[in-house]
């Protein structure tokens, strides 16, 4: 996005502005499960209130350690206590971020006053929300070649149904709430909104976008209504696109996660093609400390990349989960054998990601941690000791699912 004018995050030159009060959407998902444990084991003074509508991909289980440590179980059940507590700081809604209602209530604090939740506590009489970190989405290509109306839905719909109730109740707040500067409206966008790239180069923040899947052109709808919000509006919005991530609670439906339960399951392990795109893998937890300071020093009105600077040939990630499970005492019986299968995707197969990430790096100091051999391996191990985990998020639907994409 190119700025109308600098608009300095506020939250970055006085840390007493930072949002206390989060709504995360999709937070029972993959990177949104990570990212609300990360805040909360490293904020002590935030609340995050998550709502999400729990799809196939969406699993409390997820969150189940949070919900013990930090939890004040769900808010659509009476709350143990009236009042927060300093260390009752994770709220979970079920519901629909489409839900124009729901969405309305919690974004106006009408759904908080109504159960008392805040009372004592906040200026407004009740708890009100500083930000929204959207990481709510249908997220899976290949689900949205075979259907992509919950993909137009969710991501699109969604979003600025999001935006549009940010925008009604942060510009007329009601009395009592915080005096911030200014709200966040954060934008979890994704690398694939730039399209494929050949052999080489390297997509940057101004790079056009050619999204190629309904997957990517309804993130990059998502993406753009959030960019208009910004202009048309004012919103104090920001996006961030990152690459691929992998780590611990991935749905095994994603690339890495599924080769790792298939070889525990002595399955096939299936590659599409001849295995030869290539994806610039990011670690989970580095994603979670990007986003992080994106949402707390990042300029509003700006996209950043987040890359992983790990960029491998599909089967290339498969031949190394098979040496590394091979080198596990546990699994070094097991002979997991790769199978090339046609391409489900087609023309809408991208060959190759790759990001540019030096504004995040000079501007926010931020550069990813983790070596992929090192990620995988703790990814792996993970998989290894959470296998009930594995059982539990499976369900019918799933295995439909997998009879139909890998017949
Ligand atoms: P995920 O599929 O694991 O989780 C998505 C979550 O959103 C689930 O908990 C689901 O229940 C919830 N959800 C879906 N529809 C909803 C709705 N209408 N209302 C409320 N909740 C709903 O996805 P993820 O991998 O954790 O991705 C999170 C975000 O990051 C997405 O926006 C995705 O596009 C983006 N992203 C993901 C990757 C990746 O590699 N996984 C890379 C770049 C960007
Ligand atoms: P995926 O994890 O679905 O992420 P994305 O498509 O969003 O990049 O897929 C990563 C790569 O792995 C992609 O090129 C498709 C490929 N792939 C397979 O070869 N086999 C599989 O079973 C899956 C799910 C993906």
């Amino acid at each position: 996005m190119k700025r109308k004018n600098l608009t300095l995050n506020p939250y970055r030159s006085n840390p007493e502005n930072c949002p206390k009060t989060i709504l995360t959407t999709g937070g029972a998902g993959f990177i949104g499960s990570n990212f609300i444990r990360y805040e909360l084991e490293n904020y002590d003074d935030i609340t995050i209130i998550n709502l999400d509508k729990l799809t196939y991909a969406g699993n409390l289980e997820n969150l189940k350690d949070v919900e013990q440590k930090y939890g004040l179980s769900s808010l659509n059940q009476k709350p143990k206590t009236r009042d927060l507590k300093p260390n009752l700081r994770y709220f979970f809604v079920k519901g629909d971020i489409c839900d124009r209602k729901l969405v309305d209530s919690l974004l106006s604090g009408e759904y908080f006053k109504k159960k008392g939740v805040g009372k004592g506590t906040h200026d407004a009489g009740h708890l009100t929300l500083d930000a929204v970190i959207n990481f709510a989405a249908e997220s899976h290509v290949d689900r949205s070649i075979l259907d992509a109306s919950p993909f137009i839905d969710t991501n699109i719909k969604g979003t600025q149904t999001l935006l549009e109730a940010a925008k009604t109740h942060w510009q007329n707040p009601g009395p009592g709430t915080r005096n911030l500067v200014s709200n966040i409206f954060l934008h979890i966008s994704t690398d694939e909104v730039y399209g494929s790239l050949g052999k080489t180069g390297e997509f940057t923040e101004n790079s056009p976008l050619q999204p190629n899947s309904p997957y990517s052109a309804s993130k990059a709808g998502a993406d753009l209504l959030c960019r208009s919000y910004y202009y048309a509006y004012n919103l104090p919005v920001i996006i961030t696109r990152s690459s691929n991530n992998y780590g611990p609670y991935q749905f095994p439906e994603k690339l890495i996660p599924l080769i790792i339960k298939n070889a525990l399951e002595h399955k096939e392990l299936p590659v599409y093609g001849e295995g030869l795109n290539i994806r610039d893998w990011l670690y989970v937890k580095d994603n979670c400390r990007a986003i992080d300071l994106v949402f707390r020093k990042g300029d509003i009105g700006e996209v950043y990349n987040i890359g992983g600077e790990n960029e491998i040939e599909n089967i290339k990630v498969v031949k190394l989960i098979c040496k590394i499970l091979k080198a596990n005492s546990k699994t070094q019986n097991l002979k997991p054998k790769t199978k090339l299968i046609a391409d489900p995707r087609g023309k809408a197969h991208d060959f190759r990601y790759a990001l540019d990430c030096s504004k995040i790096k000079k501007n926010l100091k931020w550069k990813p941690n983790c070596v992929f051999k090192e990620g995988l391996k703790n990814t792996i191990d993970w998989y290894l000791n959470n296998q009930d985990w594995i059982k539990k998020v499976i369900t019918g639907e799933y295995k439909q699912y997998y009879k139909k994409l890998y017949k």
